[in-house]
């Protein structure tokens, strides 16, 4: 085996529907026992790669390994590897936790004994125990997020596939998520593959992070690697009264300044060190005539990182997008 290093190896893939390409030439590896997060807007292509590595839907061209085997030549193979976690809630409202799980272990052929053992196990994992009599119907959102998680490991894949994992999901719960798969990792032994397009989760969770856009991936590495990739290392953020454009002009002729955002009243500065360049940054304010109602400075985050390589906040292209929620599989119609 040449390939015993990699869990997932995916070359040149790309998936085109008629109207739109989805996933466009996308490469990259993914290391055993990492957690590796693929970080993109509303309509990036996350669900579209997630359905053609889990098998769901074939590439258009390019292929990749998942595990032992070739997606598009050992589907069959592919998929006793995986365990996959949908970004659609899928567990069923009419069961309980229990037989949800139960469902899943028989599919997979496990013997009761130890199917019982390994769904105790799990449920008691995700804080479940003593709810896994209830019907799911009766369970909050992240409860059956993490029902849903816990099913996905009953056969205890290989590869961990998690579209979304925390979408929609209280601060509570997403934490509550966080630490269970964090968890299972420490346990070793597992590969997880997530998509967010939240940057504290892709930032807190993920020993690697590839930034997709429009369905090809822009920048790759750690997040530290990632963060250190782009100019400056602190954002100054001004509240200002008055032309915010014009201040912003201004401010981009100072050697200090490597970028400026204008969000309406916000103007988000990279600088080098923040804590030195605030006085003369404020200081050339003074000569616009625009009044400085409130400034902070924090460090660079992967927020920062997606602005840098594609000139827009990944909020902006979630309120431009929203008409595309309509979701992974959607008929082209609702597109
Ligand atoms: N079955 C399909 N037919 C046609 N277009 C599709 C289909 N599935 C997805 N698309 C389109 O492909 C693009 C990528 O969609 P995808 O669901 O992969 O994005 P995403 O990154 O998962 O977005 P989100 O964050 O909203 O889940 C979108 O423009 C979407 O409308
Ligand atoms: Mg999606």
């Amino acid at each position: 085996m040449s390939h015993e290093e990699k869990a997932v190896e995916v070359e040149d893939i790309t998936k085109r529907y008629p109207s739109i390409t989805a996933v466009n030439h996308v490469s990259f590896t993914v290391d055993q026992g990492e957690i590796f997060g693929f970080l993109g807007p509303n309509g990036a292509g996350k669900t579209t790669l997630v359905r053609m590595l889990t098998t769901l839907i074939p590439p258009t061209s390019g292929t990749a390994r998942v595990g032992c085997c070739d997606i598009v030549r050992q589907p069959e193979e592919v998929r006793l590897e995986i365990g996959v976690v949908p970004q659609a809630l899928t567990s069923d409202l009419d069961l309980t936790g229990y037989e949800n799980m139960d469902i899943y272990g028989r599919l997979y052929g496990i013997p009761y004994k130890e199917r019982q053992e390994r769904i105790h196990e799990l449920l008691q994992r995700v804080a479940l125990l003593g709810r896994e009599k209830d019907l799911v119907a009766t369970y909050s959102g992240g409860m059956r997020r993490r029902l849903e998680i816990a099913r996905a490991l009953v056969h205890r894949p290989r590869i961990l596939f998690l579209d979304e994992p925390t979408i929609g999901l209280d601060p509570q719960s997403r934490l509550a998520v966080w630490d269970f798969l964090r968890g299972m990792m420490k346990e070793g032994g597992m590969t997880t593959f997530l998509t967010t397009h939240y940057m504290d989760e892709a930032d807190e969770l993920c020993s690697r992070v590839a930034i997709i856009d429009a369905g090809r991936i822009i920048a790759m590495g750690s997040p530290a690697e990632l963060k250190s990739s782009i100019p400056g290392n602190d954002i100054i953020s001004l509240v200002v009264e008055g032309r915010a454009e014009d201040l912003a002009g201004s401010l981009k002729t100072l050697p200090f300044v490597h970028r400026v955002t204008v969000e309406g009243n916000d103007i988000h500065a990279a600088v080098d060190s923040g804590s030195k360049n605030l006085a003369p940054l404020v200081e050339q304010a003074g000569g616009t005539g625009v009044k400085i109602t409130s400034a902070s400075i924090h460090e660079q985050s992967l927020e920062d990182v997606f602005i840098h390589y594609t000139g827009k906040t990944i909020r902006e292209e979630e309120t431009k997008k929203v008409s595309f929620l309509a979701g992974p599989g959607a008929p082209p119609g609702q597109r």
